[in-house]
């Protein structure tokens, strides 16, 4: 496939594998995906499970990424992880603002700025995920919400953090419901985005900024959303917890 930008597809479990299932899992990827070079792959596994896994993948094309992080990097904030300690496992990438997030934990587009600033500062590259409701949607504001939650979640950051950020568009209503966007709609979606990021940054940073799409992205569909000139890559969950189907996709959309 001719893009200029580098495919990203990432595998998020959410809340799914223990750490003997999780190796069972890279164990599997590592021998299916091994001559991959084509593709940016990035495992997203529950924070439990990311020692394990680093050292598991350490010889091998994938790469980490967590799902969560906090916007503060030390102190009483019960529960949370930082981005260095994330860093300590070799994590590269973290997933922010996934709309389970903004719907169970009620993050706000500003909370996931100072997210993306605070991986940032600790060298990690952030995925910021944006992506409008199927009210939303019905009531034709899919631009609005695009608008806010890009202009809002990516605020503060610099044309360089820009390009190294990566921006996952996940319809809400696509979600683990078997429902994907035609290829027309994410395209739709993905190039007026990319044309938000040309007003808020720049044409250069717009070009060069990878747009993943998410939401029930299968073996069957991967390679006529990947053939997309606006999507470079895709944020894959159900299909990303089975060997099989999450190289399936990796593979299909080379
Ligand atoms: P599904 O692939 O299960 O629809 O989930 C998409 C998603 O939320 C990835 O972050």
């Amino acid at each position: 496939m001719n893009k200029t930008r580098k495919l990203i597809i990432a595998g998020n479990w959410k809340m799914n594998k223990t750490v003997a299932e999780a190796l069972d899992l890279v164990r599997g990827l590592k021998i299916e995906l091994s001559t991959v070079k084509e593709v940016d792959i990035v495992v997203c596994p529950p924070f439990t499970a990311l020692g394990e896994v680093s050292k598991a993948i350490l010889d091998s094309n994938l790469r980490l990424g967590a799902q969560n992080m906090s916007e503060h990097n030390v102190g009483a904030y019960t529960g949370e992880i930082t981005a260095v300690m994330l860093k300590e496992f070799s994590v590269r990438y973290v997933i922010l603002g996934h709309s389970e997030r903004r719907q169970y934990q009620r993050e706000s587009n500003e909370l996931i700025a100072k997210k993306a600033l605070a991986a940032h500062n600790a060298a990690l590259k952030p995925i910021v995920c944006v992506g409008e409701t199927l009210a939303e949607r019905e009531a034709n504001r899919t631009q609005e919400i695009l608008d806010t939650q890009v202009r809002g979640s990516l605020a503060g950051l610099t044309n360089d953090q820009m390009v190294e950020t990566i921006i996952a568009y996940e319809p809400v209503w696509a979600i683990g419901t078997g429902k994907t966007a035609t290829t027309e709609q994410a395209q739709e979606a993905h190039a007026f985005i990319r044309g938000l990021l040309g007003k808020s940054f720049d044409e250069t940073v717009a070009r060069r900024v990878r747009i993943q799409y998410g939401g029930s992205v299968k073996p069957s569909n991967a390679r006529e959303l990947m053939s997309q000139p606006d999507v470079d890559g895709a944020l894959v969950g159900g299909a990303s917890l089975e060997t099989r189907s999450f190289a399936e996709i990796i593979k299909n959309s080379i």
